[in-house]
Parts: structure tokens; sequence; C-alpha cells
């Protein structure tokens, strides 16, 4: 049977820390301690950004153009469904179709901030904040 050695899981931990350090790129000297709803709107949005990079990026695509391929990936970008805030975090906390759920998987405070962050960027131009809170109340109850 394989093991892994310590040193093994440390060097390969090292190179995800590196990873991850790289993909925060610009944004790695933002606070990530700040919040949505409580920290300055360029904070907001770096934390926004990170999460959109690590997660939503993968099938949304990098200037959030959507495509077509395995299925249909709908553009965020110039997107008017955006401007709706409610519709918006429904379909990022609850999914839909090929839209997985990420109520469970991200925190309230990356959720506001990926919120705010497509909906200030690509081309969207909604810029109502998005309550900590409101997320909160939206996250199923645990069971
Ligand atoms: C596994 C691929 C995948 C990932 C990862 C993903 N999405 Fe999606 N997303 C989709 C698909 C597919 C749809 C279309 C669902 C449908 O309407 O059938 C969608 C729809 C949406 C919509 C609704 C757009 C519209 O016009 O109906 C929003 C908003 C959205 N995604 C935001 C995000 C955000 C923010 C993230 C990161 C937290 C994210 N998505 C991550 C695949 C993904």
């Amino acid at each position: 049977m394989m093991r892994l050695s310590a040193s093994t899981l440390a060097v390969a931990t090292g190179l995800l820390v590196t990873a991850l350090a790289f993909t925060s790129g610009t944004t790695s000297a933002q606070s990530l301690g700040d919040t949505a709803g409580t920290g300055s709107e360029t904070a907001m949005s770096a934390t926004g950004e990170q999460t959109y990079r690590e997660i939503c990026q993968a099938c949304h695509l990098e200037n959030a153009q959507g495509g077509t391929g395995a299925g249909v990936i709908p553009a965020l970008a110039s997107n008017a469904k955006l401007s709706d805030a409610d519709f918006t975090l429904k379909r990022i906390m609850q999914g839909y179709g090929g839209m997985p759920a990420f109520a469970d998987m991200l925190t309230p405070e990356q959720i506001a901030g990926v919120t705010v962050y497509i909906r200030t960027h690509f081309g969207n131009d909604y810029h109502e904040a998005i309550n900590v809170d409101e997320v909160k109340k939206r996250m199923p109850e645990p069971e």
C-alpha cells in the first residue's frame, strides 16, 4: 500500500499555497478580513474578485463571457438579469440547472462580495450594496 510521507505532504501543501498566492496576484495586498457591507468598496471587490477568479471563472470564463461546450454557460457580462439583486443572489446561493448552489460552499461574506463584484464589473453597472445579513437570512437552515 502506498503511503504519503510527511515531507511529501509538506511539499504538496507548499505548492498549493504558492499556487493560491499566485492566483490571488494583484489583490493579495488587500485585507481579506474586510467583508462586504462593512469594508470599503475596494476591499469588497477584491474579495469578490478572488472568489470569482478561484471559483466562478472555471465555468463563466475570464471575462464572464460564458460559452458553449458541454452545455451552455450564460455570460454574466452585460447581463441585464443581474440588475435584479434578488435573482442574482438566488442563483448563486441555490443554483439552477448546471449552476451549482453555493450557499453551503461559500461564506455569506464571500457570497455578498462576489455578487457585488459581478454586478459592478464586466459591463454591469448595478451598484447597490449587498448586505451580509440579507445573505445570512437566505442561508438554508442547518439540518
Ligand atoms: C460548474 C459550472 C459553474 C460554476 C462553477 C458557476 N456557474 Fe454560474 N451558472 C452556470 C450555468 C450552467 C448557469 C445557467 C443555469 C441555467 O439557467 O440553466 C449559471 C448561471 C449563473 C447566473 C444566472 C445568469 C443568468 O443569466 O441566468 C449567475 C448570476 C451565476 N451563474 C453566477 C455565478 C457565480 C457568482 C459563480 C461563482 C460563485 C458561478 N456562477 C459559478 C455554471 C456555473
